[in-house]
């Protein structure tokens, strides 16, 4: 199970590649000094960041202080921060030049302690290009095993452009480290409000007879973003909507709100269960994929800097999928994601059946679950109540809990913190084995080769700052239903 306070005793190095860029800066760093504030890193750990740029430690600790400034949800104190920051050392170095990284190993073995090996965590924060030379190099340098103590790799998304690059990938990785020192990053896995929902399920008796087709309806599940690609477009015109959020993290939503309990937390039994759901989505062919999905581009993408007039890339996508298993039979998943839309919201929301049979004359709309992955996380049950000192008028009423209201207000950690603490702990429960990756390109690639053919329609338009394309709605309404959206009043 993912260990909640419990501090590193042993000689650790955490090294990151890629120290220079952007996920070091706002999301690697801050995580790993909140985690050091809180005293979960212990006094044996260090952080030793690589990357080409020529500048001295001192240099590097400076600039990792402006990112650590600019970080909204957390701010050390000048003293903590010192401490944290006497902890990080810099390697000029290229990841992808096998005599660079046997340099790296001088710098290591002067900072580890000398009386035992230390343990090594590895971060890919590079360009998806470098994971395989990094990876190999690793090896060629012999720095992927040593005895008496772990390695590890943690490896970013995305993980592959297909399924053939994944299952290349995963094989190169195969050849220098084993599967259980593989951590696949899927930073949707380390919310709070993902895990809660394994809680929600498994924790709780009350939904889990009505958690399947006899009760449920459909599922939605929406990530609506209010950026726009900005200075990304380099990456987003290869990834387009689908590679960026869909073959990651909607499936993942996917899988936590379908899979079976395991009879156990642990790591491989929870994956296992993940893998069978993504098994059992039902496969389309790419003549046949505009049958259960619709893509779009918002208007003024393609004056984006680096992204081609005449560019195809979906910013933003729904699509059905059905679980074609005795839970699921005929309940439809519906996922949809979008950038520059008018509303930050990560939501899962659960339509039930209506009532068999309706003794008041009012038309009523069906219960609703909606869990709020992010903002003002948390979860509300939509139900009809008796609206008072009125004849029989019925009125859909909300149940609400907020983590905010629940838990004094205890700030939620940032996904990556929960994330490198789990890898740090050799806990495997949050991140996706190669099964998994694999499974999730075999959903996507049909899908995505089926919209991009020349004689499928040019992805619909919407304008920035609004709920989306109409292509959505209407595609919805084919299938007979509509997206709910609530403005939940907290
Ligand atoms: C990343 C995608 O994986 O997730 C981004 O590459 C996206 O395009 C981001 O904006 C969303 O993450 P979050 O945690 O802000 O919902």
């Amino acid at each position: 199970m993912t260990s909640g306070s419990s501090s590193i005793d042993q000689s650790t190095t955490v090294v990151i590649f890629g120290a220079s860029g952007d996920l070091t800066q706002r999301k690697l760093i801050p995580s790993l000094c909140s985690l050091f504030c809180k005293d979960r890193l212990g006094p044996e750990v260090n952080i030793v960041g690589m990357a080409r740029s020529n500048i001295s430690t001192e240099e590097f600790r400076a600039s990792l202080t402006r990112g650590i400034d600019a970080f909204e949800d957390f701010s050390p104190d000048t003293e903590e921060l010192d401490q944290f920051l006497s902890r990080v050392h810099y390697h000029c170095g290229d990841a992808s030049l096998a005599d660079d990284l046997k340099g790296l190993e001088g710098t290591l073995l002067r900072i580890e302690s000398s009386a035992n090996p230390a343990n090594r965590l590895y971060y890919l924060a590079l360009a998806p290009s470098l994971y395989e030379p990094a990876i190999l190099n690793l090896g060629a340098a012999g720095l992927a095993n040593a005895a008496g103590a772990w390695r590890r790799v943690i490896i970013e998304k995305p993980f592959g452009s297909d399924l053939a690059s994944a299952q290349a990938l995963n094989k190169s990785i195969h050849s220098v480290f084993t599967e259980d020192q593989v951590f696949r990053i899927d930073h949707y896995l380390g919310k709070e409000t993902v895990q809660n929902l394994l809680v929600l399920r498994f924790a709780n008796t009350i939904f889990e007879p009505v958690w399947n087709r006899n009760y449920i309806n459909n599922v939605q599940i929406t990530v609506s973003e209010t950026v726009d690609v900005g200075e990304r477009a380099g990456y987003y015109e290869q990834a387009g909507v689908f590679r960026d959020m869909f073959q990651n993290h909607l499936l993942q939503l996917l899988t936590v709100v379908a899979m079976e309990p395991p009879s156990n937390f642990q790591a491989d039994l929870l994956r296992n269960e993940k893998v069978k759901v993504l098994n059992a989505v039902r496969r389309v062919t790419p003549e046949s994929a505009l049958e259960i999905a619709v893509h779009a581009q918002y208007e003024g993408y393609l004056e984006e800097i680096g992204v081609p007039a005449d560019s195809r890339t979906p910013t933003y996508a729904a699509v059905r999928m059905d679980v074609e298993n005795w839970r699921w039979q005929g309940v439809p998943f519906y996922l949809r994601s979008g950038k520059a839309l008018d509303d930050k919201r990560t939501e899962i929301v659960i339509q039930f059946r209506r009532p068999p049979h309706m003794m008041f004359n009012q038309e009523i709309s069906p219960n609703i679950l909606a869990i709020q992955v992010q903002p003002d996380e948390g979860l509300h049950i939509e139900f009809q109540a008796k609206t008072p000192d009125e004849k029989m008028e019925l009125k859909p009423v909300d149940l609400e809990f907020h983590y905010d209201d629940s838990f004094g207000g205890q700030p939620i950690p940032d996904a990556y913190e929960r994330l490198l603490l789990d890898a740090l702990n050799g806990d495997a429960s949050l991140f996706t084995r190669s099964d998994e990756i694999e499974e999730a390109w075999e959903i996507m690639d049909p899908i995505i080769q089926g919209l991009a053919m020349s004689n499928t329609p040019l992805p619909g338009r919407y304008a920035k700052n609004t709920a989306g394309p109409e292509e959505a709605d209407r595609f919805m309404s084919k299938h007979g239903r509509e997206w709910l959206h609530r403005d939940w009043q907290h």
